[in-house]
């Protein structure tokens, strides 16, 4: 008998029970009595909100560095980076003895509405999957585990807790379920969180055919589901569909009716058993790895600093960028001087430190002159005074920079955005300084996409900073001053207009139902599709350097399902500094019987170039 199974057939039933719903907020229950310890977890999952009190939901917690959020991650399409990353994690994870970090997410970005789109990759789901299956090795590692979540189908804040969001068989194998099925047969994360919301009618913590059928028996998934905080309804239908963990605790009443339920024999204790073994085998996995000791703040802030720098978009660029010995740099933003890194709710990390941008640009801008003014203020109200100031300084100015933050209200967990609009205030002050000041780059934070028609016309270039983590004011000046030069290609498309938008008509739905009416194509699938125009297509990004692509070879003429083809190019840097490319891999199925979208990215690569040096 394995050690897991002697353990279960030593526990009563009353221990069981116990096992399987938290025994605080972030805890599970421990057994002294066998010497099994509880399993602290904490939100993720761009840093530790590791709070003091495990019987505490609030938000305050111990400070740890703030990575820059998924959005931002995915748009570096880089695995390394965010291995290392996943690392870096890990290690303040041990060092706050945290046992299971409560990410990444894999959702796909169905509608750009979406309050929590900043803590999902993508909305492709080889591009999330990928990603998500990086930061998940990473994290484990180093022995700490993961959560991968919301599974499935949350793709809104609206009535998240009970939405039922009704998807088509297709779109939930092609489109929802992918990342996550890549991220659990590739990086096998220790635990899977279930959805609050409804699936084609079942809630997703009562969701037998995406717990057990799919996830466990279908995939092979080894390790426990949990449940989003506050996620079970009916706590005996749960463990009879496969929730393995109820989150938080304590619930008494509700390990008393898995009892009862067990003695009346509305439950197979079978059932209970297995919820158990998974439970316990990761409760002594995380055991094995020592916790304690500290981790480096400063190496990990500079490591969120190359991260953020890596995951940046150059949108736009007639050349101004890098920028060449400025003596004057009118700078305007409040996010200059306050940083928006981190978007709202339970991802929401109190950093160990921040850089303020606006001292940043400084330390890199040698003698030039920086003058500033706030240009906005911080609730949705318009100032015209703010305006006339920016106008003033960016008049005489070489250049201005004009930082713009999509304000935390307009996009959070917990709600959607009304639209994709920046202020009415910021788009006021784009145009206004842009009227006076045609060497206008504009830094967008945001987790995102905004509307950007109304005012990029007469900008010189656009940055895409995103929810840039505590260290993204050093990575920004990296960008603008060419001490790095921008990689970074999106994730999601940039559509012109929100009526564009392939969820419009089905968004947020209505009487307690969504309807994926979109089935397959969201993201470029529809615009593609549908040739219609965007603003800035998905793997869209600009760098300071150029690429020559030459000599494309397929391995085989016919695409062969056991081998794949292997798709080779060479690429080369032809332009005079050093720089980082990525490839895409598209495919378009010329015979398909069915509706397909017009293409599919199937792979990528990242590759750093010299100048004049071909890989
Ligand atoms: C969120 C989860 C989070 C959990 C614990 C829930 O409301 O949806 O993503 O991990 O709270 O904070």
């Amino acid at each position: 008998m394995s050690d897991i199974q002697s353990l279960i057939a030593q526990m009563t039933l009353e221990e069981k029970a116990a096992l399987c719903t938290g025994a605080s907020a972030w805890t599970t229950t421990p057994i002294p009595r066998l010497g099994v310890p509880q399993l602290l977890v904490s939100d993720g999952p761009h840093g530790i909100r590791r709070v003091a009190d495990v019987h505490s939901m609030t938000i305050k917690s111990l400070p740890a560095t703030c990575f820059p959020t998924a959005s931002s991650l995915a748009s570096s399409w880089d695995v390394a980076l965010l291995h290392e990353m996943g690392q870096a994690l890990a290690e303040e994870a041990i060092a706050r003895d945290v046992d299971v970090i409560l990410g990444p997410g894999a959702n796909m970005k169905r509608s750009p509405l979406c309050g929590r789109n900043f803590e999902y990759f993508a909305e492709d789901p080889y591009l999330a999957g990928t990603m998500a299956a990086a930061l998940i090795e990473g994290i484990q590692s180093q022995g700490v585990g993961t959560s991968l979540k919301h599974f499935a189908a949350n793709n809104q804040e609206y009535e998240r807790f009970s939405i039922d969001a009704q998807v088509d068989e297709r779109a939930l194998r092609e489109i929802y379920l992918p990342a996550f099925e890549m991220a659990v047969t590739k990086a096998k994360p220790w635990t899977v969180m279930c959805s609050y919301n409804r699936i084609n009618g079942t809630f997703g913590s009562e969701h037998r055919q995406l717990l057990t059928d799919i996830l466990k028996n279908e995939w092979g998934f080894e390790g426990f589901v949990v449940s989003d905080w506050g996620a079970v309804h009916n706590r005996v239908a749960a463990l009879r569909a496969g929730l393995d963990l109820e989150m938080p605790g304590p619930k008494p009443t509700r390990v008393d009716g898995v009892i009862e339920a067990v003695r009346n024999g509305d439950l197979d204790e079978a059932v209970l058993d297995e919820a158990v073994r998974r439970i316990l085998t990761i409760v002594c996995r995380a055991a094995e790895t020592p916790k304690g000791g500290d981790f480096d703040i400063a190496a990990h802030h500079a490591l969120a600093r190359k991260i953020s720098a890596e995951t940046m978009v150059l949108l736009k660029n007639n050349g101004i960028l890098p920028l060449r010995d400025p003596q004057h740099i009118a700078v305007i933003g409040r996010a200059a001087m306050e940083a928006h890194f981190q978007g709202g709710g339970s991802s929401h990390i109190n950093p160990t430190q921040v850089d303020v941008p606006f001292n940043e640009l400084q330390k890199l801008a040698g003698n030039a002159e920086l003058s500033f003014a706030a240009g906005y203020p911080k609730d949705d109200s318009r100032d015209p005074v703010l305006i006339e100031q920016a106008v003033t300084i960016a008049q005489t100015a070489d250049v201005a920079l004009l930082y713009i933050a999509l304000p935390s209200y307009k996009e959070s967990e917990g709600y959607d955005r009304p639209d994709m609009d920046l202020t009415a205030q910021q788009v006021a002050l784009i145009q206004a300084v842009t009227a006076v000041q045609p060497n206008t780059v504009v830094i967008l934070n945001n987790g995102a996409p905004v509307a950007t028609r109304a005012w990029i016309g007469g900008t010189a270039a656009v940055l895409e900073a995103w929810m840039m983590g505590q260290a993204g004011g050093g990575a920004i000046a990296d960008v603008l001053f060419g001490r790095v030069n921008p990689s970074g290609k999106l994730a999601e498309t940039y559509p012109l207009r929100l009526a564009d938008t392939p969820a419009h008509l089905n968004f947020p739905g209505e009487n307690g139902v969504v309807r994926y009416g979109e089935g397959l194509f969201i993201g470029y699938r529809y615009y593609d599709t549908k040739e219609l125009p965007v603003q800035f297509p998905f793997g869209h990004g600009l760098s300071y350097t150029t690429f020559a692509y030459d000599n494309m070879r397929v391995s085989d003429e016919e695409f062969k399902d056991v081998y794949g083809i292997t798709v080779s190019v060479d690429v080369t840097n032809s332009g005079a500094v050093a720089g980082q490319e990525i490839v895409q891999v598209y495919v378009h199925d010329r015979e398909s019987r069915l509706i397909r979208p017009y293409k599919e990215l199937k792979g990528f690569a990242k590759v750093s170039l010299q100048p004049g040096e071909t890989k």
